[in-house]
């Protein structure tokens, strides 16, 4: 499967709010992206053919890169297709002259942390009650990654 990465647009919303409210219990917004997208985020999709399968945002502070969210069209995951837009992720970050790229996960979200750790993320710390949870809040396990 041919995989391109293309700047996310504003016209690229629908398919990714489709995509966004399927596979996460609190997903972000449409307010949400447009708002990231305003900011100047970097927000990035990966097209097989015409089919928008992914998408991720990253903010950039200074050295730092954020990655803000990562995210596969149910039907695609478990094909590679998170790892090469990460990988994607990281290197466009390192052009951009990023030395470290962070991110925040759910103490819950094993598939992310295993991805994250098999390339080549450490584990730096945790930010407790973080993220709304069905009961109660839930942990937030902070990453990073030097470029
Ligand atoms: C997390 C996510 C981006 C990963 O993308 P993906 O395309 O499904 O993952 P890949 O097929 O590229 O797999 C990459 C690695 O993730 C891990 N992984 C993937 N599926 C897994 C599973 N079912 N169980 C355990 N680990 C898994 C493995 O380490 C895998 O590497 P390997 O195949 O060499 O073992 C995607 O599943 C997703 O969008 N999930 C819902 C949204 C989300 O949780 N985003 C991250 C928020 S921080």
């Amino acid at each position: 499967m041919k995989l391109e990465f293309i700047r996310m647009q504003a016209t690229d919303l629908d398919p990714i709010l489709a995509i966004e409210n399927e596979i996460y219990p609190y997903p972000w917004t449409h307010g949400n992206f447009l708002d990231s997208l305003k900011a100047g985020h970097h927000g990035w999709i990966a097209r097989c053919g015409d089919t928008l399968v992914g998408y991720c945002l990253l903010q950039y502070i200074v050295d730092e890169a954020h990655l803000l969210n990562i995210s596969i069209a149910k039907p695609y995951q478990g094909k590679g297709l998170g790892r090469a837009l990460l990988d994607f992720a990281v290197e466009a970050s390192r052009q951009h002259g990023s030395t470290v790229m962070l991110l925040e996960v759910r103490d819950s979200n094993i598939i992310a942390q295993t991805l994250y750790h098999a390339a080549g993320f450490n584990r730096t710390g945790e930010r407790k009650h973080y993220y709304p949870a069905k009961q109660g809040r839930e942990h937030a396990v902070l990453m990073e990654l030097l470029l």
